[in-house]
């Protein structure tokens, strides 16, 4: 068995306080809003490791056969003795990576679940021995602090959860993630692709409904940590393609009128029939996109790399 370390870098009192400030500020703002990133409790990264199996979800098998392709040259490309990946829910595709990282140190794993951080640093752990997996319960785009290890690094972002960042948040994120690097370290990311709008709408919306059960999740939670009154089912899942962004919106539509409080916002908020709340972007990306964002932060395009029917990209970029 390696060593595992889990480290919580924000206390939780302060996730507590910046779940109130993000709902009360989306909540009474016009329209409507709510941030992904609190869609995960364990129920959350539950559902969401279903989502990934569903037929209508592409993306995590597109990027799974690119990895297992590229692996071999995303080694000797990087030469990463550091594997730090943010938002690494089950870390089940990073394995591929990680196998082929030889001279693989120190792998941190990042995310806001600490129940996907659990289950998938231990199991990590107990699986390769010699590998230290120090795990951290933090939030990607809030100047992250790294343990010290040995370079080169290699960051990954992978799933395509770029894409639930708003354009002027991916820039910021992107010039804190060239922060994290010195030259020459790399930044593996994972995009999903601008493609037909059927596909895109079926794999927000299965007809399991799992993906609607993921989006009201959040609801959930809000009821838990704020002693909130969401009825899930007074709302209806939205998934729609906005082709002028060039992004999928998911949004909760309130069926009825109705009030719901929040008392430890100490907060009535009224949904008209009908109204919508948007709850996730997810960004599609061309070539072109990408490499503009990356060249922005100070990271040049290397590799780009797509599945067989290119449906899904994975980039290495290198810090100048
Ligand atoms: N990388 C995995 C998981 C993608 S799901 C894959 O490709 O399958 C998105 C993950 O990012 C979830 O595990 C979620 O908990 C995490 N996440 C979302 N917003 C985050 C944030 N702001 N900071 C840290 N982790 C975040
Ligand atoms: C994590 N992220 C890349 C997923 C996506 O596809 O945008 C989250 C998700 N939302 C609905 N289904 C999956």
């Amino acid at each position: 068995m390696s060593p595992f370390l889990l480290t919580r870098t924000l206390p939780e009192d302060a996730t507590d306080a910046a779940l109130r400030a993000d709902v009360l500020k989306g909540l009474t703002s016009t329209p409507k809003t709510l941030p992904p990133k609190w869609f995960y409790d364990a129920q959350g990264s539950e559902l969401f490791e279903k989502i990934t199996e569903l037929p209508e979800y592409y993306p995590t098998r597109a990027e799974r056969e690119i990895l297992v392709g590229r692996a071999g040259e995303i080694a000797a490309a990087t030469g990463a003795r550091t594997l730090v990946e943010l938002g690494s829910g089950s870390s089940e595709k990073t394995r591929y990576v990680i196998d082929a990282l030889t001279g693989l140190h120190t792998y941190v794993p990042v995310d806001v679940s600490e129940s996907a951080l659990t289950q998938a640093g231990q199991a990590l752990a107990g699986e390769r021995p010699g590998l230290d997996v120090h795990a951290l319960i933090a939030d990607f785009t809030g100047g992250l602090v790294l343990p010290q290890t040995p370079g080169p690094r290699l960051v990954a972002f992978l799933g395509g959860t770029i894409g639930n960042l708003l354009p002027a948040e991916r820039a910021a994120f992107l010039a804190s993630v060239r922060a994290l690097l010195s030259p020459g370290d790399a930044l593996l990311l994972g995009t999903d692709l601008v493609k037909d709008e059927r596909v895109l709408v079926e794999a927000y919306d299965d007809a399991a409904g799992v993906t609607a059960a993921f989006n009201k999740n959040v609801l959930t939670v809000i009821n838990r940590e704020l002693g909130a009154d969401f009825d899930p089912g007074a709302f209806e899942h939205v998934a729609l393609w906005d082709a002028d962004h060039e992004w999928i919106e998911m949004r909760l539509r309130s069926r009825t009128a109705q009030t719901v409080k929040v008392p430890a916002l100490d907060l009535a908020v009224h949904f008209a029939a009908g109204e919508e709340m948007r709850t996730e972007v997810s960004a599609k990306f061309r070539r072109d996109g990408v490499r503009a964002e990356l060249a922005a932060a100070g990271l040049e395009l290397a590799h780009w790399w797509t599945d067989g029917a290119d449906r899904f990209a994975l980039s290495l970029s290198v810090a100048r």
